[in-house]
């Protein structure tokens, strides 16, 4: 058994959510109205943020499209390996499209850098990058992030679509696991 510590509950991302949506409609210049904006978000963590922001975006008069890349830096457990791996590409044209990368979390960089440069590669008309949770102590490789819900401590979260050994990412809120001495 263990315990699972609220860090940040559900409603203090919605509100984050509904705050960054209107952050990123600010952001975009008058023709990208135009046509949607492409949402691409790396599987799996970047799941239950995808489904909550496009919402956000909609109520804030964004219109979306979404697209996912399959990625993968860990390995079972919580250290990262250091290298990213392409498991899926994108299905989605990016060539002049006005882009939003989104991810559940940044730690060493190295994920987004990956999915920044690939990303780059085709071609966009623009590309910001969104993340709800940031760890900059953690980070390897500079990666520009223009869209941060919450900046945390060195500390290993599980909910919101992080994971533990892919367990937990359904959880509503982020939370940090505390295994039980005893067990
Ligand atoms: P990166 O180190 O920035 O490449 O992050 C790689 C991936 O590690 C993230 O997309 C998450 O899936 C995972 N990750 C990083 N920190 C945590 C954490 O505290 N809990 C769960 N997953 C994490
Ligand atoms: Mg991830």
């Amino acid at each position: 058994m263990a315990t699972i510590d609220v860090m940040i509950s559900a409603d203090e991302i919605s509100n984050r959510l509904d705050a960054l949506a209107e952050e990123v409609a600010a952001a975009l210049p008058p023709e990208a109205r135009t046509s949607p904006v492409l949402m691409i978000g790396p599987l799996k963590g970047a799941v239950m943020v995808m489904a909550d922001l496009a919402r956000a975006l909609h109520r804030a008069g964004v219109d979306t499209v979404m697209d996912f890349i399959g990625l993968s830096s860990y390995g079972a457990g919580t250290v990262s390996k250091g290298t990213v791996t392409m498991t899926s590409d994108l299905s989605i044209e990016v060539a002049g499209r006005h882009v939003l990368l989104v991810d559940d979390i940044v730690d060493t960089g190295r994920t987004l850098h990956f999915a920044q440069a690939h990303i780059a590669a085709r071609g966009p008309a623009s590309l910001r990058t969104l993340v709800v949770l940031d760890k900059p102590e953690r980070r390897v490789v500079e990666v520009p992030v223009e869209h941060v819900g919450f900046t945390i401590p060195d500390v290993f979260v599980i909910g919101y679509g992080t994971d533990l050994d892919q367990r937990y990412r359904e959880l509503p809120y982020v939370g940090l696991f505390r295994p039980d001495s005893d067990s």
